[in-house]
């Protein structure tokens, strides 16, 4: 009887605790930060202000106002685009040392949470 009681207790935790966990799982903000450090991302983009890029959270109301996601942050990512600096130079765009596909969907989704 009591183990029956402590199980049935121990269940309905467990189901409690799993309800509050997102469906989503979690960006991890450090390992995306880390991977942005390693790949000089920061020496043009900032979180909230404008470098030779643009920032972050400017990057991501972008995105927002053109329902562009994760998979086009990626590309950008990935693909060395031509893009346009702040002083008016054109360079392509670096690429980023990983084909991870979870590091590359992190590091997309961290930008984006800005
Ligand atoms: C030499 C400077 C420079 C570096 C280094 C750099 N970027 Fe950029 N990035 C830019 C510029 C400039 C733009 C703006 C492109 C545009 O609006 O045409 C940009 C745009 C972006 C965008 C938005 C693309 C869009 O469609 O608006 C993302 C996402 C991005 N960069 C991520 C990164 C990541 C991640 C790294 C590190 C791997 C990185 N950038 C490194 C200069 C840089």
């Amino acid at each position: 009887m009591k183990t029956k009681t402590t199980l049935l207790l121990t269940g309905t935790l467990f189901f409690a605790l799993a309800g509050l966990a997102p469906v989503h799982a979690a960006v991890d903000a450090d390992a995306a930060q880390k991977l942005a450090k390693k790949n000089d991302c920061f020496k043009c983009h900032a979180i909230d202000k404008t470098k030779k890029g643009p920032s972050y959270k400017k990057i991501s109301a972008k995105f927002k106002e053109k329902k562009l996601g994760e998979k086009d942050a990626i590309k950008q990512m990935t693909m060395g685009y031509k893009v346009k600096l702040e002083d008016g130079t054109e360079e392509e765009h670096k690429i980023i040392e990983t084909k991870d596909p979870k590091e590359l969907s992190n590091l997309a989704q961290w930008i984006l949470s800005h």
